[in-house]
């Protein structure tokens, strides 16, 4: 002791020589072909991480995804003991500094032809290379397994700002938000806030929304859900409608959501009352949200 400042570090006692960084970098070198990433974890300190943590159907959550190591590591555990682990990476957009990393840079310009390369693009090229090379490997291998069960393919899901002081609490017209004039709004600012609201709604992002012809006009439905987002919602579109719960099987929506700003409120009140007393011969009870 050096007075009261101890002058010896403690060692981790979770430790094997497999968990050296050294050994992520020579994995990451492996599927690339270079060192596009420093300092990758070791898939050896992830198998361990997992199967001291997780159950084989267990969902594993990586905020900081970098260059997709543990989604790796789930997918060898899986081909390796017929397991069910999914995972979920999130990762920036962070730009590669071409100058602090040029190999990086260069490959996802080149190779991988992005414009603008980021982080995430190698973190979505290291899943492809990483899921070939497992079955790759396997069917080289003296006794392959049979890997059709496993799932090597994801999905990409990309955050999209919705404007700027966007109330979703607000429960009727704002005159002051002159931001709500339709002309301001994208057809990408409608997308956003159908997902957004998809979303609040429990309606998984894995789950497509039904694009539903009402004579002309388009709703999207899933989950016993309707969304109007859409101007020029008539009652001949409502009549649709009607006519469509009745006859339509796989059509029940229990909740029609309305974009309020895209309606007239004299319409709203209409659209309203007629769904909810209207006795659909399915005899659903349909409520009728306006949101803005
Ligand atoms: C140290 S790396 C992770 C390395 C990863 N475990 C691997 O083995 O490749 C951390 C990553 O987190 C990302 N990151 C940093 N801040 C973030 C944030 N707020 N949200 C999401 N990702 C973030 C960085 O872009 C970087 O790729």
């Amino acid at each position: 002791m050096l007075g009261n400042i101890p002058s010896k570090k403690p060692k981790t006692i979770f430790y094997k020589p497999s968990y050296s960084s050294g050994n992520g970098t020579l994995q990451i070198e492996k599927l690339f072909n270079k060192r596009v990433f420093s300092n990758p974890k070791p898939l050896q300190l992830l198998w361990d991480f997992i199967e001291i943590g997780l159950s084989r159907n267990d969902t594993i959550l990586d905020f900081f995804a970098g260059s997709g190591t543990i989604a790796d590591a789930v997918m060898q555990l899986n081909a390796k003991d017929d397991g069910d682990r999914k995972y979920i990476l999130v990762q920036l957009p962070e730009k590669i500094d071409k100058k602090k990393n040029k190999t990086a840079y260069d490959f996802v310009k080149d190779e991988l032809k992005a414009n603008n390369p980021t982080i995430f693009d190698i973190t979505k090229e290291r899943l492809i290379r990483a899921g070939n090379k497992i079955q790759a490997d396997n069917k080289a291998s003296k006794i392959p397994k049979d890997l059709s069960k496993q799932d090597f393919g994801f999905k990409v899901f990309e955050t999209m700002p919705i404007w700027e002081d966007y109330d979703f609490e607000a429960d009727e017209f704002d005159k002051q938000q002159t931001l709500f004039n339709e002309i301001t709004l994208t057809e990408n600012d409608i997308k956003a806030l159908l997902t957004t609201w998809k979303t609040y709604d429990g309606i998984a992002l894995t789950c497509d929304l039904e694009a539903i012809d009402l004579g002309g006009y388009c709703g999207y439905y899933a989950s016993q859900k309707l969304y109007l987002m859409d101007q020029g919602f008539k009652t001949e579109n409502l009549v649709k409608l009607l006519e469509k719960i009745d006859k339509d099987t796989n059509f029940n929506p229990t909740s029609v959501v309305a974009f309020g700003y895209h309606f007239e409120s004299k319409n709203l009140r209409e659209n309203s009352e007629n769904l909810k007393s209207y006795a659909n011969k399915k005899q659903m009870d349909i409520d009728f949200i306006i949101r803005y």
